[in-house]
């Protein structure tokens, strides 16, 4: 925290820090494979985006905060948040000036999912809640998760790991913590950013290696009835990599099983991910 080392149980920011106070901040999940962080730059830029956005100071010794930590831990396989807020300050909103940012670098064992997510497939329900396409922070990787956080719990109780929420529009948007993409007619479509989803790294990584394949690949709107009828979805985020979606509400996708686009695609990034090759 702020170049100090601290026990994960150990006090770590003030109780007036504004990321926790106002979810005033901005963070990014990597992920670390033999060392290093996949697509560290294209991370660091996302995060500079944000806090540009937010009119938060960007730390200048961002990606030295990460290498030393990373060496500090010799960390070979793990997840590593970066979380930037606007610092400590008294009550109320209004930023007040000169407030250094607190800069937190955590690392964790990358989450296992279940084999079964990645075998069987997700199945995500729809958030009756909206993702606004319309708000300051759209796009912005912010602090801000507690629509995610109810969109899991009532995914939860509907007995689906994971929410897909619309736009205000009602077009697809993205699921909790993952971009969405599906499989139409032989051509894979993701939502467009304007649709209120998070530029993702995984998503621009899928279309880099969609173009690679030859494989049709457009950024349009999405309308559920267009994935429920889709032959094959997934979905994408850093530490998931490609998870196949098979079940969305009552609706199976394709033959509610993963696809073979989907698996190709998936042990493709794998194979950039973990062996840092090209795709065959
Ligand atoms: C809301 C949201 N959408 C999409 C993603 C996927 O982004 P990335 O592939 O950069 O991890 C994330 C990642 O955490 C996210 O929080």
């Amino acid at each position: 925290v702020n170049g100090r080392r601290l026990s994960p149980d150990g006090p770590h920011i003030s109780g007036s820090d504004r990321g926790l106070t106002l979810a005033d901040g901005a963070f990014e999940t990597m992920r670390v494979h033999g060392g290093r962080v996949f697509r560290l730059d294209a991370h660091l830029a996302r995060l500079t985006r944000a806090l540009d956005a937010l009119g938060i100071t960007r730390p200048t010794d961002l990606g030295a905060a990460i290498l030393d930590v990373l060496t500090a831990e010799s960390a070979d396989e793990a997840s590593l948040r970066l979380t930037v807020t606007r610092g400590p300050s008294g009550a109320g909103v209004m930023p007040v000036p000169n407030v250094q940012p607190t800069v937190i670098v955590a690392l964790n064992p990358r989450p296992q999912f279940s084999a079964d997510m990645h075998e069987a497939g997700i199945r995500a329900s729809v958030a009756s809640g909206r993702r606004n396409e319309r708000a300051m922070t759209a796009g912005l990787k912010t602090l801000g998760y507690t629509d995610a956080v109810l969109a899991l719990l009532e995914a939860r109780r509907a007995g689906a790991h994971d929410a897909l929420f619309l736009d205000t529009d009602g077009h697809c948007s993205e699921a909790t913590s993952s971009n969405l993409f599906a499989c139409l007619e032989g051509t894979l479509v993701t939502p467009p950013l304007s649709c209120g989803a998070l530029p993702g790294i995984t998503r621009a990584v899928v279309l880099e290696l969609a173009a690679r394949f030859g494989l049709p690949a457009v950024e349009r709107v999405l309308e559920l009835g267009d994935l429920a009828g889709a032959d094959e979805a997934f979905l994408t985020s850093t530490l998931r990599g490609l998870a196949p979606l098979v079940r969305v509400g009552p609706h199976a996708i394709g033959r509610g099983e993963p696809g073979p686009v989907t698996r190709r695609l998936a042990d493709a990034y794998i194979g950039l991910v973990v062996r840092g090759t090209e795709p065959r």
